[in-house]
């Protein structure tokens, strides 16, 4: 299943049973050399990394995978990627799952939500190659069967909603998908298009949320994403752009 997958969207994949981090298997190809295409997949992870440092939880029954690419594009330009990634992990699960739209949400910068609660998680790193090249790593990990029980923001999976869904069919659906939006991205020139299906599939759009950051939490309406994907926040008297944070879907 997942060879096919590899010729239907000219990605390779290699699969593991165990490994660290997906993500640190995927850059250390890139440092030596790899062109980029190319998914590793484990069924668990000794060491998986969330956003900020965290541990990401990693048995056996969930999905963990990361892509590497090499993208002629800019440094400045990575954080596009997530948005990318997050358009094409909604499309997927919601593909598989066939749970109605309004159930699935992205929570920014690229978080996919189940009924308000964290259901999967988007890691992208990358550094330059020698080249001139952007090499960044996508790893992905969703919560098909388990979830963590002590995570800041609550948490889920599929099978606790009576959906249970293998990792085999859920990757094939995100290989599909990840090829896809990432052709329509196309280095960057195609990200207004992919920021429109972000915010049509976006959580707490128009609503008040909490933005915690290391200097303090930020409280405000969620109204847009600006043109390079920053949350704007109104907080009343001003209208502010935030690059980094953890959101709350509700005014803590
Ligand atoms: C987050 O929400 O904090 C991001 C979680 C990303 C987890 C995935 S699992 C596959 C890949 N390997 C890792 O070590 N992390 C990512």
């Amino acid at each position: 299943q997942l060879g096919r997958t590899a010729q239907a969207s000219r990605y390779r994949v290699e699969a593991f049973e165990s490994l660290g981090s997906t993500n640190d298997e995927a850059m250390a190809r890139g440092r030596a050399g790899d062109h980029g295409r190319l998914w590793i997949v484990a069924r668990e992870q000794g060491q998986g990394r969330g956003r900020n440092g965290r541990v990401w939880s990693s048995p056996p029954g969930n999905l963990y995978c990361s892509l590497l690419l090499r993208t002629p594009c800019q440094p400045a330009l990575a954080p596009q990627i997530g948005f990318v990634a997050g358009v094409a992990l909604h499309r997927a699960v919601s593909a598989v799952s066939a749970l109605s739209p309004g159930r699935l949400a992205l929570k920014w910068p690229n978080d996919l939500l189940l009924d308000r609660a964290k259901l999967a998680g988007i890691l992208v790193e990358g550094s330059m190659a020698p080249g001139g090249d952007l090499t960044v790593v996508i790893g992905i990990g969703v919560n098909a069967a388990h979830n963590p029980a002590d995570t800041p923001y609550p948490a889920t999976n599929l099978g606790a909603k009576g959906l249970p869904v293998g990792v085999s069919p859920l990757f094939a659906a995100l290989s599909d998908t990840m090829a896809e939006t990432l052709a329509r991205w196309d280095a960057g020139r195609g990200f207004q298009l992919i920021r429109r299906e972000w915010l049509e599939r976006a959580g707490g759009l128009g609503e008040a949320i909490t933005v915690r950051r290391p200097d303090g939490d930020r409280r405000g309406i969620f109204v847009d994403l600006d043109p390079d994907g920053r949350l704007l926040l109104d907080e009343g008297t001003r209208r502010v752009a935030i690059e980094a944070g953890d959101v709350f879907l509700t005014a803590l």
